[in-house]
């Protein structure tokens, strides 16, 4: 009888053990290990036997049980982690796809516009510089000679950041500060690109931004003209745009240039494009960098970036560069 249940208690964890699913494995848990399983008949087969008989047939027995249930558990552990594997392998996500043809993505128009003009500039032996989006009082305002009540430092135009003393933190409003910046950290000669970031506390529309992008250029030498200013202007236009664009300058004032001129684009048809402002650097923006205004001059302009891409790309609404919408992005 013993060799009988221990005959049957092998086969039984061999067919566990082959069991291929979690539902074959439950069947055979109820077959092998139910009420009306062979080992159970042996168990009513005991009462006939004597005493020492029924203890070795009963230790017999219940090893035959613990092995199986022990093979039960390790089949079905097995079957659970096939299981799971198979699940994460149906819901992975492939991250890699690169649809045929084309590339997983590109710049954003903005970005590819500054790199063109970084390459105009730095083709002319010019350097790219950058400054903070936060800025100081001092860089974006004192230091470009801003006097303390000029109406540009009206909470209008200006977001403040709540931090230090009151109004001391800005977002900076212009690219302007960087100027400073380049000016403190080096001395001349400066030809230098800023391009960047900036804020204005206004309502949006189609052709103003509170966020958008700004390009400044700074040139701090011996001998440095108003000429000069033009023609650099003159010149980035046409390699920006082609050959048939011209610009005009028109008076103006700006605290950190003196003399100081609006510049506007001449589109091939004739009509105009107003774009940024420039002049020569004021004696008192270079003292406050430490450059003497007897020895260097210099000239500087401001634009800006998106205004000048969209026109380039006949984007109507300026709103749209700020924009998600993968079918606007995907043009350009
Ligand atoms: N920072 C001025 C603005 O945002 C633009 C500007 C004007 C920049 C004159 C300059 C400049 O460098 O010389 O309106």
């Amino acid at each position: 009888m013993i060799d009988d249940i221990r005959r049957i208690a092998a086969a039984a964890t061999d067919r566990i053990a082959g069991a291929a699913t979690l539902d074959e494995l439950g069947a055979l848990d109820r077959e092998l290990l139910g009420k009306t399983s062979e080992l159970s008949g042996f168990k009513r087969q005991m009462g006939g036997l004597d005493h020492e008989a029924k203890r070795e047939v009963g230790g017999a027995l219940n090893a035959a049980r613990e092995a199986m249930a022990a093979a039960v558990a390790a089949r079905r552990a097995e079957l659970d982690a096939i299981a799971r594997r198979a699940q994460a392998e149906a819901e992975r996500l492939d991250l890699t796809e690169v649809r045929a043809g084309r590339d997983a993505g590109h710049l954003h128009l903005v970005t590819q516009t500054i790199e063109e003009l970084e390459d105009v500039f730095v083709g002319l032996g010019f350097t790219v510089a950058e400054g903070p989006e936060v800025e100081d009082d001092w860089h974006n305002f004192t230091a470009l000679n801003f006097g303390r009540y000029h109406p540009a430092r009206d909470m209008q135009d200006t977001f403040f950041v709540d931090l230090g003393a009151e109004r001391e933190v800005v977002m900076r409003t212009h690219t302007s500060p960087v100027q400073i910046r380049v000016m403190e950290g080096q001395a001349p000669p400066i030809y230098s690109i800023m391009p960047g970031r900036v804020y204005r506390n206004e309502a949006t529309d189609s052709t103003h931004l509170a966020v958008f992008h700004q390009l400044e250029c700074l040139v701090i030498d011996r001998g440095i003209t108003f000429g000069h200013l033009a023609g650099t202007i003159d010149m980035f236009t046409k390699a920006y745009f082609g050959p048939g664009w011209n610009m005009r300058l028109r008076p103006a004032y700006f605290p950190f240039t003196e003399p100081s001129a609006e510049f506007d684009l001449q589109r091939p048809d004739g009509s105009w494009l107003e774009l940024g402002g420039c002049g020569m650097v004021h004696p008192n923006v270079l003292r406050n960098c430490g450059i003497d205004p007897e020895e260097f001059s210099g000239f500087a302009f401001g634009f800006g970036l998106d205004r000048l891409a969209a026109t380039k790309h006949g984007v109507t609404d300026l709103r749209e560069l700020a924009s998600t919408d993968i079918r606007f992005l995907e043009q350009f």
